[in-house]
């Protein structure tokens, strides 16, 4: 069995390559070519009420691949200088079930996440949007920054972390990357959204922090952070007024608190989903019909997103 370990990971899979081969997994989802199963997300029995074990299984087609993610996270972790996330995704043939690769699954989330979002800015932002916000100045963020440039001709980055700190180092990293861009260390949401056209929320936040009266017309939203239906970023204000789009009808409605709060409130119902990643990939559905509509993409995290960059990452590196 091949190993490719968070390096090897990360050089070999570029941004512009992740957000292709996500293209190809939201096409192919779409028209039944591949399929998961649902994930098992447990919250361990230690006490802390926020360490999750996830097992996610995928499966591409019998020519292809087959396997699942097992991932921890454990939001804690940067205080001992761990990454919050860690797992490993294990590949299988389909045609034999014979156990290919074990690929590392935080370089692997790290990139696929954000590369899902860009894919989603691409189809719902607007084409000239130039001013990014990452709230949570966590692992997200710099993916996110990465793959949304990739898509957009960012020039402003307005940065809000809980922790001050983090947002101000951060910052200043970022500087040093990217000394093209303008960066904003900001020290309210409202700050750091008012001037935006492109929001990541990318935080472990358990309460709604994102309100709708400081958001611009015509901005496009992507909530990433969380994925329990208890738990939200967006307020349910800001749901009621913008176009929403999820990554998956069944995963959305199950795991999606910034929706099924909502729902539970009576302040939308199911009909404010505009329609899936997949729909808008394979032109099922629209983005968005006018420069002045909010847009919100709320991603929960698929399987088949993990085993596509798999399979990608397996076979560029020589396979067998
Ligand atoms: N949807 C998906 O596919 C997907 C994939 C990966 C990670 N995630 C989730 O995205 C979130 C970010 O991931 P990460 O790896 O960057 O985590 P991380 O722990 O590295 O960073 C999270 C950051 O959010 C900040 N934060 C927490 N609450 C906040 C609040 N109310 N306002 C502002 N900042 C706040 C923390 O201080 C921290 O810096 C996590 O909740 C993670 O579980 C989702």
């Amino acid at each position: 069995m091949k190993f490719i370990k968070y390096e090897e990971v990360i050089n070999q899979l570029s941004f512009s390559e992740a957000i292709q081969v996500m293209k190809s997994c939201f096409y192919d989802y779409e028209q039944g070519q591949i399929s998961q199963s649902e994930r098992r997300v447990e919250c361990l029995p230690d006490g802390s009420t926020q360490n999750i074990f996830a097992m996610m299984p995928a499966y591409l087609g019998s020519k292809r691949f087959f396997g699942a993610k097992m991932i921890t996270a454990f939001p804690g972790n940067r205080t001992q200088g761990l990454p919050s996330h860690q797992g490993v995704i294990l590949l299988f043939e389909s045609t034999n079930g014979y156990p290919v690769a074990a690929i590392d699954a935080n370089a692997v989330t790290w990139i696929r996440t954000a590369a899902v979002s860009a894919l989603a800015t691409d189809y719902l932002a607007k084409a000239d949007a130039m001013n990014l916000t990452l709230i949570g100045a966590g692992q997200q963020a710099s993916s996110h920054l990465a793959a949304i440039k990739s898509v957009r001709p960012l020039r402003r980055v307005f940065v809000y972390d809980l922790d001050q700190d983090r947002s101000q180092a951060f910052v200043a990293q970022m500087r040093q990357t990217y000394p093209e861009l303008k960066f904003f260390h900001c020290s309210t949401v409202e700050a750091a959204v008012c001037d935006s056209e492109i929001i990541c929320t990318l935080t472990s936040s358990k309460e709604p922090f994102l309100k709708g009266e400081w958001i611009a017309p015509g901005t496009h939203v992507n909530a990433i952070g969380t994925f329990t239906p208890t738990t939200r970023e967006l307020t349910s204000h800001l749901m009621e007024g913008s176009r929403i789009y999820v990554d998956d009808y069944g995963a959305a409605l199950r795991e999606s608190g910034d929706l099924l709060l909502p729902i539970q409130e009576g302040v939308i119902t199911t009909d404010a989903i505009k329609g899936t990643l997949g729909e808008l990939v394979t032109e099922k559905t629209v983005g968005r019909s006018s420069d002045l509509e909010i847009t919100v993409f709320n991603a929960v995290g698929l399987a088949i997103e993990d085993l596509c960059c798999a399979e990608y990452l397996f076979q560029k590196t020589g396979g067998r």
